[in-house]
């Protein structure tokens, strides 16, 4: 009789994993990384940030600059962090002492506990026309790597910038991808270094762009990955469905056609904003929900593209939060898939929770846990008080 009804509810449980394959898909990590942004004066605290993410078992996120307070939130979290130096501290790095200063002080104090993997020295560079700045990138990018070296930490972070796509000369077709003629003289060394240092190609790309740009000759479907017949680069006969592959290829292209085969190409930006000014096509909530929805699909998929399948895409979401503060037009404040209350801005499934006061991230955990584990809780309980 009792172990009867042991017996029944094993069964039981049995039958529950069988049903819910979820359960296995809700322990994995999300592949996806996030840009945490924080041009803004209405954001929820890093420690209730780690709880955030925490629930949503996002383990990547970028930073724009070291903030010491959202490194120390995230000790022992696993999470995996890209810091930056900013623009403006470019020129300063380019000094062999100031870069070992900076490391010592904003990156070795928190290695291992906050896994800091990779330090972006300047962001879009080449796209803007400071060109002091052009010329002290790749000396500044040296130097944190020498600092690295000196003291053994190089094997755990990598060192690169990120760029626009605007660096890009042609785009179409992918395999004629090449290099603005005035940045490639820069590129050329920037490429060799990623390639001594073995460390990743940063790109920022938007396909919300071209389409604001030319909403009726670029098709809608093509730029948020709906179904679509696509574009078949007349080269490689690849088919291209959707926008963001076509212009990753079209910067393995570029990068190869300067005799680099060996260089990772990651999107360290991409996103759609929910809202824009009325001249911004495109910017609303349905739009950025399919966007990044389906982005999140093909992420999971661990899909390559098209010229590399079987590399999966690495991507860092832009952004985490609505940032108030940043400037230009309505869009550039509403790229967030949270607003700073936690409130999720479209649904797409994510199922996060915001911690409402201050807690450890181990105990936000606990507050996070999948419905899943509850019931499996639920029925080691009720199978401990059946046995005594
Ligand atoms: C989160 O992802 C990690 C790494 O894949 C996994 O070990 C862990 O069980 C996941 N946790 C949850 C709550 O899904
Ligand atoms: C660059 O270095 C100088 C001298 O050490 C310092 O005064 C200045 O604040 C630094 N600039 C930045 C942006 O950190
Ligand atoms: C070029 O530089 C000027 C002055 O520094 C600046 O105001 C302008 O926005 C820059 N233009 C671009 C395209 O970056
Ligand atoms: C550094 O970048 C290389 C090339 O993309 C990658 O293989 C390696 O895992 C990265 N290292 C770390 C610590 O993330």
């Amino acid at each position: 009789m009792e172990k009867n009804r042991v017996f029944s509810l094993l069964v039981l449980v049995l039958l529950w994993f069988m049903i819910s394959g979820e359960f296995f898909e809700t322990t994995h990590s999300l592949s996806v990384g996030i840009n945490y942004g924080q041009i803004a004066n209405n954001l929820p605290s890093p420690t209730r940030v780690a709880g955030l993410l925490g629930s949503l078992n996002i383990s990547k996120v970028k930073l724009y600059d070291s903030d010491p307070n959202v490194l120390r939130a995230f000790i022992d979290s696993n999470v995996e962090f890209i810091i930056g130096i900013g623009n403006e501290n470019v020129a300063n790095m380019t000094d062999h002492s100031k870069a070992y200063t900076w490391v010592q002080q904003h990156v070795q104090p928190y290695l291992p506990r906050t896994r800091i993997t990779c330090i972006t020295v300047g962001n879009e560079v080449f796209s803007g026309n400071d060109t002091a700045l052009k010329s002290n990138l790749l000396p500044a990018m040296q130097s944190i790597y020498e600092a690295l070296v000196a003291l053994q930490l190089d094997k755990q972070v990598n060192v690169s910038t990120a760029h626009s796509v605007a660096i890009l000369g042609n785009s179409y077709p992918p395999s004629a991808g090449s290099f603005r003629p005035d940045v490639a003289e820069f590129i050329q060394p920037l490429l060799n270094f990623h390639s001594m240092a073995n460390s990743p190609f940063l790109i920022n790309v938007y396909p919300f762009f071209a389409y604001k740009d030319n909403p009726s000759s670029v098709p809608l479907d093509y730029v948020l990955f709906r179904p679509n017949s696509g574009v078949t680069d007349p080269n490689t006969n690849l088919n291209y469905d959707n926008m963001l592959y076509a212009q990753v290829d079209s910067v393995y292209s570029a990068i190869m056609a300067m005799g680099h085969l060996n260089i990772d190409v990651q999107i360290s930006e991409t996103g759609w904003p929910s809202k824009g000014d009325p001249d911004e096509v495109g910017a609303t909530p349905e739009y950025a929900g399919i966007y990044n929805g389906n982005l999140l699909q093909r992420l999971a998929m661990k899909q390559g593209t098209p010229l590399k399948p079987s590399v999966p895409i690495d991507v860092y979401v832009f952004a985490l939060f609505n940032e108030d503060l940043k400037t230009g037009p309505t869009s550039e404040r509403n790229y967030g898939l949270y607003y700073p209350n936690g409130t999720p801005v479209y649904n797409i499934g994510l199922n996060g929770r915001l911690p409402s006061m201050p807690s450890s991230s181990s105990s936000s955990k606990l507050l996070g846990m999948s419905p899943e584990l509850a019931f499996l809780m639920f029925v080691i309980v009720a199978l401990f008080q059946q046995l005594w």
